[in-house]
């Protein structure tokens, strides 16, 4: 059985074809990060308008890439949502249309639900029961995963988003949109003991975040220097703030492992890029003696081919869409189905 994903839920299309028992067949990506940048962010309208001009011809070129026809596709998947509502509607309607005119079922995928399922594309591929920590750009959360589509909420970020505090964090020290990755190369160069920047909420009790204070931190430190940032304070204040991140996502994931009792540890969404980040949750993992499991990095951003992966994993459930568009700009991942 072989799948047709399309994910466009923000400043990405991607599309991606996966068989069921061959794994993923092709994956194609168009990013607006150019097109967005020179606003500082994400433009909704624009971003609507160009999914329109890309989902038609990345379909075709993932079909391509397949070596696969229409007729060999059981479904069309799509992200239905969390994300921007233009942006969303403008897949779904491609995806439900198309869907109609092959005559098969279409599958509205949750977005969250496709980032964390990401990893299951690797090999090794996590196994269940697990704790997922998902970090993306509108989404921080610990997630008990029981089995797919069985997803408890054990604690989430309170106001910004991991990715959030990244983007904003950046903005700071003058890099365009989006900022993690730029952030990260900076971090690269700096010293993270320069500035010891607060670990927001790692003193409550339970698996909730806090980002909106560290962002704070990091721009009362610059307003500190009254504007004057040269490159080593900009390195220097780049990897204090990564590793304030990575510490309060290290503690935040090691308690929510020791209140499942569980020692596996999957981590996906945007942030899950991030080389530092990766690389303190490996330490953690490594002292608990535990597994951890990550998204290719091209797959922690969002992409066609973890909608495709859990849209085959909904399809096979009997989990399918109506031929009626609708979108949930705002959708409780804890709220989907168990499969
Ligand atoms: O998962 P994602 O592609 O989209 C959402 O579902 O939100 O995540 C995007 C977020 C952005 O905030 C971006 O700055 C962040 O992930 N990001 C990174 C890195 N690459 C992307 N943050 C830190 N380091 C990176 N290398
Ligand atoms: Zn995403």
């Amino acid at each position: 059985m072989r799948i047709i994903g399309i994910e466009s839920s923000c400043d990405e299309t991607g599309v991606a074809v996966y068989d069921d028992s061959l794994g993923l067949m092709s994956h194609v990506l168009h990013t607006q990060i150019a097109m967005h940048a020179e606003y500082g962010g994400v433009v909704p309208e624009l971003a609507s308008r160009d999914h329109i001009r890309r989902v038609v011809p990345l379909i075709r070129l993932a079909l391509e890439q397949a070596h696969t026809s229409q007729s060999e596709l059981c479904a069309v998947a799509y992200t239905a949502g969390p994300g921007l509502i233009g942006a969303l509607l403008t897949g779904a309607m491609g995806a439900v249309a198309y869907a109609h005119a092959l005559g098969i079922p279409c599958v509205p995928v949750h977005h969250m639900e496709g980032h964390l399922l990401a990893p299951m594309l690797e090999d090794p591929r996590p196994q269940f029961p697990f704790v997922a920590l998902l970090i993306s750009g509108g989404h921080t959360m610990l997630i008990k995963v029981e089995k797919p589509g069985s997803y408890e909420l054990l604690g989430q970020s309170v106001d910004d988003a991991a990715g959030e505090a990244f983007d904003k964090t950046a903005k700071l020290l003058g890099l365009p949109y989006p900022g993690g990755p730029g952030l990260e190369k900076l971090a690269a160069k700096g010293d993270p003991k320069v500035y010891d920047f607060p670990r927001p909420m790692i003193k409550n009790p339970g698996c909730d975040f806090s980002f909106a204070g560290l962002k704070t931190a990091v721009l009362n430190a610059v307003t500190e220097r009254k504007g004057d940032l040269d490159e080593k304070v900009r390195c220097d204040l780049a990897a204090g703030f990564t590793r304030a991140v990575a510490d309060t996502l290290c503690r935040k994931s090691e308690r929510a492992l020791k209140q499942t009792e569980l020692n596996t540890l999957v981590v996906a969404g945007g942030v899950s890029a991030n080389t530092d980040i990766r690389n303190a949750l490996c330490a953690l993992m490594k002292k608990r003696h535990g597994q951890i499991f990550f998204a290719r990095r091209e797959f922690c951003t969002d992409n066609g081919a973890m909608i495709a992966y859990a849209g085959m994993q909904r399809f096979k459930a009997g989990q399918l869409g109506t031929s009626a568009v609708k979108v949930f700009p705002r959708w409780d991942l804890t709220s989907l189905k168990p499969l």
